[in-house]
Formats: structure tokens, C-alpha cells, sequence
């Protein structure tokens, strides 16, 4: 995707295929500090996309979605919580004792994640919300998640 030219939902969708990808390698990585770099991945590139879900797309969904869809968002918003309190704790763990195990747990939460929206919040999402809006949420998007993916690796540098 060329920058602009996306919108929301491929943005989000990319997102999710690219967490799967760096799932993929973390299972497969035999090294431990490769395995620690990809981990780190995974836990910024998940909290970049938990932030653009929650400040942007997901409010001008709620304002357009059947009220199922409604409901799957809310509950959408209180996995995130699990999720960003898991990241937390695999980063105050400095990646030790037992992190391994809290990464197929955050695994699974995020399996759970994209089957619900591209299941089901994607597709009424697409249909309601109006393509110039899609592709105006993207350009948010994008600007939020380079502050964050930007404020995380100046992170890296000072550790
Ligand atoms: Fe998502």
C-alpha cells in the first residue's frame, strides 16, 4: 500500500497480517535474543495498532455499525485492556521468567481479535462508514501510529 492511497480498514487489516508474520518467527526464532527482538515487535507494533483502533477508527465506527457490531466493539475495547496490561507485564519483566508463556497468551487474544473484526466489525464498517471518511481516518492513523512507532524506538535507544 502506497502511502494515502489506503484505507482505514486495509490499514488495519495490514496491521493484523503483519503481527501474524512476526508471530510466525517468534514461534520459529531459535536464537533468544532474536527471539527477545521480535517479541519487542510484536508488543509495539500491537500497542501502535490498539491506540489507532481506540482513538480513531472505533469512535467513527460506533457512530455508524448495527448495534450488534456495537457491542462487539465494546467488548473489542476491554480485550485491549487484557492486552495492554500483558504488555505491560512482559516489559516490566525485561523479557524474563515465564515470558514465553504470556506471549501465546497474548497469541491467542490477538487470534480472537481479528477474527471478530475482520469476521464481523470489518465488512458492516466498510459498508457504512463512507469511503472518503475510510480514507481520511487512514491518514489519522497513520500519523499516530508513526508518533508512536517513533516515541518506541526512541525508547530502544535510551535502554
Ligand atoms: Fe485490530
Amino acid at each position: 500500500m502506497h502511502e494515502g492511497s489506503g484505507n482505514a480498514i486495509e490499514l488495519l487489516t495490514a496491521d493484523h497480517r503483519k503481527v501474524e508474520k512476526l508471530f510466525e518467527e517468534f514461534e520459529r526464532a531459535s536464537d533468544g535474543e532474536k527471539q527477545q527482538e521480535l517479541a519487542d515487535d510484536i508488543l509495539t507494533e500491537l500497542t501502535a495498532h490498539a491506540e489507532t483502533e481506540e482513538k480513531t477508527f472505533y469512535p467513527e465506527a460506533m457512530k455508524t455499525v448495527s448495534v450488534d457490531i456495537k457491542e462487539m466493539i465494546e467488548h473489542g475495547i476491554g480485550e485491549h485492556g487484557k492486552m495492554k496490561l500483558l504488555i505491560e507485564e512482559i516489559r516490566d519483566s525485561r523479557f524474563k521468567d515465564g515470558y514465553v508463556a504470556q506471549m501465546k497468551q497474548l497469541k491467542s487474544i490477538v487470534k480472537e481479535h481479528v477474527q471478530e473484526e475482520e469476521g464481523n466489525v470489518f465488512p458492516d464498517a466498510e459498508m457504512t462508514i463512507p469511503k472518503e471518511k475510510l480514507k481520511s481516518l487512514a491518514r489519522t492513523m497513520m500519523g499516530q501510529k508513526m508518533a508512536i512507532l517513533g516515541v518506541e524506538k526512541f525508547r530502544e535507544i535510551g535502554r
